[in-house]
């Protein structure tokens, strides 16, 4: 029998006085997320529900930018990025760019389990999610203030006569992406990560969270990891795999792996950067290379750790 674990995060980034307003809420969101998935865990369930459970609880928080609460597209629509991985078969499910679907952490574990398939898009990710009668919800459901907000400032800035004002307030970027990573008492791993994407990026971009190796991955041999931050950065990097690759070529210890990708590899990189991984003994990886990251993480005899900044 293993130990079990769970870690999650709600993105990471810059910071922002809506974050800050919102601290203590943003922190029970996270602590709800830990505490719906360490129920599973201790329940004797898996691995993979319990980052699904995790996960569901973040996209159904209108605060992280994950389901209910997603950014919204140069068209001010929702279009959202899900993927899951068990690690103990290798197995994954990943949507990308869908409409309407309220969990879409849920439709990548059906089309995990219940399809040849290991990635859907778009209209087909949607019709299979009807097919299987899986919670749908009408666009409003989705458009938070905030992110309404968020949009039309984006929007605005686009039209500002200084290119200069413009470009660095369209840089920054406030990532609210969800993530977690788990281990059962089997002693296997599973990762998954949700978003919404970023603030009215162009039509049908597809970032990192949806991207197998890039923003989620799960391997029992070495370790489960779930990214937030840029995904243009993220895909590049193919960040997961790569910290799963630090543990096992390198033989660096679950944090010293993140610290290597995240600091030493790609410490170039002028994007955000965040990761949480777990190892097959329960252990913890996280590193951000940003102001916060939204994140938490419960261990078996430990009290629940939760934390936004440093
Ligand atoms: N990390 C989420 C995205 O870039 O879409």
């Amino acid at each position: 029998m293993s130990k079990i674990a769970i870690a999650v995060h709600g993105g990471a980034g810059e910071d922002s006085e809506f974050i800050r307003k919102y601290k203590k809420e943003y922190e029970e969101g996270i602590e709800r997320a830990l505490e719906a998935g360490y129920k599973i865990l201790k329940e004797n369930g898996s691995a993979v529900d319990a980052v699904e459970t995790a996960v569901k609880a973040l996209e159904d928080n209108p605060l992280f930018n994950a389901g209910r609460g997603s950014a919204l597209n140069a068209d001010g629509e929702v279009e959202m990025c899900a993927s899951i991985m068990d690690g103990k078969n290798l197995n994954s499910g990943a949507v990308a760019i869908v409409k309407n679907v309220k969990n879409p952490v849920s439709l990548s574990k059906a089309i995990m389990l219940n399809t040849n398939y290991r990635y859907l898009g778009a209209g087909g990710a949607l019709d299979y999610a009807k097919k299987i009668n899986i919670a749908l919800k009408p666009d409003a459901y989705f458009i938070t203030e905030h992110q309404y907000d968020s949009f039309a400032k984006k929007r605005k800035e686009e039209f500002l006569d200084s290119k200069e004002i413009a470009l660095s307030e369209i840089n920054k970027k406030y990532h609210g992406t969800v993530g977690a990573v788990a281990l059962d008492r089997e002693g296997n791993l599973a990762a998954a990560t949700s978003t919404g994407g970023t603030s009215n990026c162009k039509v049908g971009r597809i970032g990192d969270s949806s991207v197998i190796g890039a923003g989620c991955y799960a391997n029992n041999r070495a370790c489960a990891v779930s990214a937030t931050g840029d995904g243009e950065f993220i895909v590049k990097s193919v960040l997961a795999s790569s910290i799963r690759c630090a543990m096992q070529y390198k033989k660096l210890n679950v944090q010293e792996a993140c610290e290597f990708v995240v600091s030493d590899e790609n410490g170039d990189e002028k994007g955000d950067i965040g990761v949480i991984a777990l190892d097959p003994e329960g252990n913890v990886g996280i590193v951000f290379n940003c102001k916060r990251m939204h994140r938490g993480y419960r261990m078996e005899g430990r009290k629940p750790f939760v934390k936004i900044y440093e």
